[in-house]
């Protein structure tokens, strides 16, 4: 069994664009450069932002944090999407997910200029990846698929089980693995599925990305499989700093032993997950995709 490490793999991609981004500014060229808008206070939504801005900080970004009140109003917001969009200064720029419930989010996702859209959420980018043209890709996927080529895992005629339909993970990621370049045959599975233990048994490589923890257990994991755990639940912890733990979608204890190759969480998909953000701020300051 060989655990994936992910955060071990996203400082290895970081010190590459590191190299790519002190190159542009040797060619002097303009740093790329990624703003977040983050709106309230959300905790998991402040840390992510945080850890954000610090990833930009540790490959020669330049990021802009801008922040608002979780009052504000949809028009106050809509008018800083419009000036984002029209910044020649700024390559791209992401929005803070989840919003207040008076703030539509979908069509806060459309509201951004597709060739700024660096989490690769707007329709433009979705459609992009599901027929294969270059795009921003949807972070996590893109990080899963990053973590599956660079530990050359098989893939060619697997069986890959993504247990998940989610936007922005489940649904792409099923896109990207039944792509030419991974070959594998997708099921994907939810909360209707029927068998679905039975189901993820056949799996050879299984996604557990339903943001349950603890859900996926050893008689549910074929002897061989590769497992990837998408789940980042934080669950409360008296003996850490931050008073939470993140806890994934897989029993790891018993699951790992049965496995090729493991995800843990944390150190799995997270730490990729943040660095696909960067990778599609660089493909964004080099203008890689014309929309
Ligand atoms: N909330 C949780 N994950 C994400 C993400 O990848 N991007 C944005 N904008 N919000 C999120």
């Amino acid at each position: 069994m060989q655990i994936i490490d992910g955060k071990a793999t996203a400082r290895t991609i970081k010190e590459e664009i590191r190299a790519e981004v002190d190159a542009m500014v040797s060619a002097f060229q303009r740093r790329p450069h990624l703003a977040a808008v983050l709106v309230g206070h959300d905790g998991g939504s402040e840390t992510y932002v945080a850890y954000k801005i610090r990833d930009c900080e540790e490959v020669g970004f330049r990021s802009t944090l801008v922040r608002f009140e979780d009052d504000v109003p949809g028009n106050v917001l809509f008018g800083k999407i419009d000036e984002l969009n029209q910044d020649h200064e700024l390559d791209g720029f992401i929005v803070q997910l989840p919003l207040p419930d008076h703030i539509d989010e979908q069509r806060v996702i459309e509201s951004i200029d597709p060739s700024k859209d660096v989490d690769g959420f707007h329709p433009v980018n979705v459609g992009r990846t599901v027929i294969g043209l270059p795009s921003y890709g949807s972070a996590t996927p893109y990080g899963i698929v990053e973590l599956i080529k660079r530990y050359q895992i098989e893939t060619t005629g697997k069986h890959c089980v993504i247990v998940g339909r989610s936007n922005i993970v489940g649904r792409p990621l099923s896109i990207l693995m039944s792509q030419k370049s991974i070959n594998a045959t997708v099921t994907v599975a939810h909360s209707r599925t029927r068998d679905l233990e039975a189901l993820c048994a056949t799996a050879d490589i299984l996604v557990a990305a339903l943001g349950s923890p603890g859900f996926v257990k050893a008689h549910m994991v074929k002897e061989g499989a590769v497992v990837i755990d998408v789940g980042t639940t934080r669950v409360p912890a008296s003996d850490t700093k931050s008073g939470f733990r993140l806890k994934g979608d897989v029993l790891f204890e018993e699951v790992a032993p049965k496995c090729s190759f493991i995800t843990p969480v944390p150190g799995g998909v997270g730490p990729m997950t943040r660095v696909s953000l960067l990778t599609n701020t660089l493909k964004a300051a080099k203008k890689n995709i014309r929309h």
